[in-house]
């Protein structure tokens, strides 16, 4: 199995086929962002799109996290007579420039490089907010992805791609209430990312050493991160910070080495999950019925309710039917996702 390091990142046999991570943008500390329209073009209409993602991935509390293939926010920026925004998908998602995380993150990237023009944009959600899987992220990245891409900015330029971050976190802010650049690097780089710093943002993005898969539960309660937060202890036992840096280097090894059940083995995080679990009924049942099902590991998905499960591909109906039994047997209505590894933030259209 070869892998390429590079600064930046890495580039895995399994990973998105594309160019070698450009110099300069290896040089700023983060990877590569995928192309805006061709050199020079300055378009009047960008379609984007960015995902979800899995946070907190086992002990990485704050700082791993999985970008997902599906599902997906879509935003469309064009020019227009009028300022408006729309979003169609959650209705209880602010539709505001000031507001929603892609409009505060589009916003913010036009205050750095020049107001465009009067716009117009429709965010389409990929699935409902506050759910765990990095709803507000994925609009963040939208919004300061799409923002670039339609000033025609250079993608290759490392302040470019420092200044989609620092928009996309003032969007993940303005949803969350916290600058973690956790889910907003995943929705924006791709693969698994590391975020090493935030000041300034420094990330790696590793693609595993073998497809994994996910089986996603997202039982029907909305938790905002605000609140999962205010949950979290000011201090943890030293043993239990111990634990965590072992279980942290164990599931790198095991991601880069395509070694999924080392990755699962090692995902028992003692800093948030304990004392997040107790927020989301019926978590203990569903983990245990998930990894009784085989699952190589399940966690709390970010800061909950969802829960991840990595899995092996021949298992995902027999996962997916244990998170269903869990959740109905305590009386929740859930959803099932199932998704690999997804790349990060792309223009899907342009004119
Ligand atoms: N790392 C953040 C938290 C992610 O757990 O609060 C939120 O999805």
């Amino acid at each position: 199995m070869s892998s390429v390091v590079t600064e930046g990142g890495y580039r895995h046999a399994n990973g998105p086929k594309g160019p070698f991570p450009p110099e300069p943008a290896r040089r700023s500390g983060l990877p590569p962002l995928t192309a805006f329209a061709p050199p020079g073009v300055r378009p009047r209409y960008v379609r984007v799109e960015a995902p979800c993602s899995i946070a907190n991935v086992g002990p990485g509390f704050d700082h791993l996290a999985v970008a997902l293939a599906s599902p997906v926010d879509t935003l469309e920026l064009r020019y227009a007579s009028r300022w408006g925004f729309e979003v169609v998908g959650d209705s209880d998602l602010p539709a505001s420039w000031e507001e929603n995380a892609a409009g505060v993150a589009a916003r913010s990237l036009f205050q750095r490089f020049g107001p465009p023009g009067v716009l117009r944009a429709r965010l389409v959600k990929g699935f409902r907010g506050s759910s765990g899987i990095g709803s507000s992220g994925a609009s963040a990245a939208a919004g300061a992805f799409a923002a670039a891409a339609l000033l025609g900015l250079d993608p290759e330029d490392p302040g470019v791609v420092g200044a989609v971050v620092e928009a996309a976190l003032a969007g993940e802010e303005a949803a969350s209430g916290a600058r973690h650049l956790d889910n907003v690097a995943a929705s924006l780089f791709g693969g698994l990312t590391f975020s090493e710093a935030e000041d300034p943002p420094r990330v790696h993005s590793v693609w595993p050493g073998a497809p994994a898969t996910w089986v996603i539960a997202v039982p029907d309660l909305r938790l905002s991160t605000r609140e999962s937060r205010g949950v979290l202890p000011a201090q943890v036992p030293f043993g239990d910070a111990v634990i965590n840096v072992a279980r942290a280097s164990g599931l790198l090894l095991g991601w880069v080495q395509g070694d999924l059940a080392l990755v699962g083995r090692n995902f028992g995080d003692r800093l948030a999950e304990p004392y997040r679990a107790p927020l989301v009924p019926g978590f203990e049942v569903a983990r245990r019925r998930a990894l009784a099902a085989g699952s190589y590991g399940v966690m709390l998905s970010g800061s909950g309710p969802a829960l991840a499960a990595l899995v092996p591909p021949t298992r995902v109906g027999a996962v997916g039917k244990a998170f269903r039994e869990a959740f109905h047997s305590v009386g929740r209505a859930v959803d099932v996702l199932t998704s690999g590894v997804g790349a990060g933030a792309r223009l899907t259209g342009w004119s």
